[in-house]
């Protein structure tokens, strides 16, 4: 099994940073259905520094959700390595670094994917990050940031020179955002280059593709995405396939809508509702993906702001499903996260 800078990782399926979806309850309910490594979205060093209230929520950590990776974003060492002090008083089980954001609202600032047209300017940043803190540091990136600038392998290497713990390598170009198909090509490239663990990222939607990537890449680890909105059991048939071979049924109806209730008062708990109710209604429809009958519901939660009366909706909704409401639902290609993820 992987090792990460000293944390062996129970199985190789890890949950990606996913900006605006891996809060605090979903990384503990991707923990609790399977998965191995979770981490949180990427957090800026410049909002750190400053200490700015939002920003700091996004570092709090609970016991139950380890391992968990903080991952960061910034453009210069100095305000990176003060960014990453903090994160490490906080003691995650590792610090990881976003080199991979196509954001142009970050990558103008030289950060995020920008990092991958300067694979030297990427290891000093690194480099600096590793000697100020007592944490794995890990880094994610991208395969480049066009076609005429593949640079994961290079960026890789400068990487482990500067003493990452771990490499995860999402196979498209900044130029790609999470469009065309993720290269697999290039994440063995990266796994050629170096010799600390790297995890494979992009297009891994079912538990043969995550087989078929560890088989064809070579890579320690696979890292899962857009997969897991909605549908965080992935994580579990993933694991168990990888195990057994056997594919498990989907969630049912009844799971979806019990794990939607469940997770909208994790979020209350630790939100406040006003804001819990508003950030869940895209992650409801998530969930609400495949459940029979689900449309008018969805459109009602998108309206409804008091987090008891979108609990009650959706358990109504359950009830009135009857027996269906254990078959297993039909899953649905995921969502097109272009517009949303920009
Ligand atoms: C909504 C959304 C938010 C994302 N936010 C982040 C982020 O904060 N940090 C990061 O490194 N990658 C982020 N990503 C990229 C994912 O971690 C991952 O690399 C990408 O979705 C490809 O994996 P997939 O095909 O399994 O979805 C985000 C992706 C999506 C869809």
């Amino acid at each position: 099994m992987p090792t990460i800078g000293g944390i062996r990782l129970e199985h190789p399926v890890v949950m990606a940073p996913m900006a605006g979806v891996t809060d605090l309850p979903f990384r503990l309910i991707a923990r609790e259905l399977g998965a191995a490594l979770v981490y949180s979205e990427l957090v800026s060093a410049k909002g750190i520094c400053y200490g700015n209230r939002k920003t700091l929520k996004l570092l709090e950590t609970d016991p139950a959700e380890r391992p968990v990776g903080l991952q960061i974003f910034g453009g210069e060492a100095a305000v990176m390595v003060e960014a990453a002090r903090h994160v490490a008083e906080r003691r995650p089980d590792l610090l990881d670094i976003n080199m991979g954001c196509p954001v142009p609202k970050i990558t103008r600032n030289d950060e995020g994917c920008a990092l991958m047209l300067d694979p030297k300017r990427a290891g000093r940043m690194v480099r600096a990050v590793v000697e100020a803190v007592d944490l794995p540091v890990t880094a994610k990136i991208r395969k480049g940031w066009d076609e005429n600038h593949v640079t994961a392998p290079e960026v890789a290497r400068e990487l482990e020179r500067a003493g990452v713990a771990a490499i995860a390598i999402h196979g498209r170009t900044r130029e790609q955002f999470y469009s065309g198909r993720a290269d697999w090509g290039i994440i063995r490239l990266v796994k050629q280059a170096v010799d600390v663990p790297v995890i494979g990222n992009g297009d891994v939607f079912t538990p043969q593709d995550a087989a078929r990537m560890l088989e064809e890449t070579g890579c320690d680890a696979v890292m899962i995405g857009r997969a897991c909105l909605g549908d965080p059991w992935i994580f579990r048939r993933v694991v168990h396939y990888l195990n057994t071979g056997e594919l498990l049924p989907p969630p049912s109806s009844r799971d979806k809508l019990t794990m939607a209730v469940r997770h909208l008062r994790m979020a209350v708990q630790f939100k406040g509702e006003y804001t819990a109710v508003r950030e869940m209604r895209r992650p409801i429809a998530w969930y609400l993906k495949g459940v029979p009958r689900a449309n008018r519901l969805k459109q009602l939660v998108q309206r409804l702001d008091k987090a008891e009366l979108v609990a009650e909706a959706l358990m109504e909704h359950l009830d009135s499903l009857g027996a269906q409401a254990d078959e297993p639902v039909r899953l649905q290609p995921p969502t097109d996260m272009q517009e949303e993820a920009a």
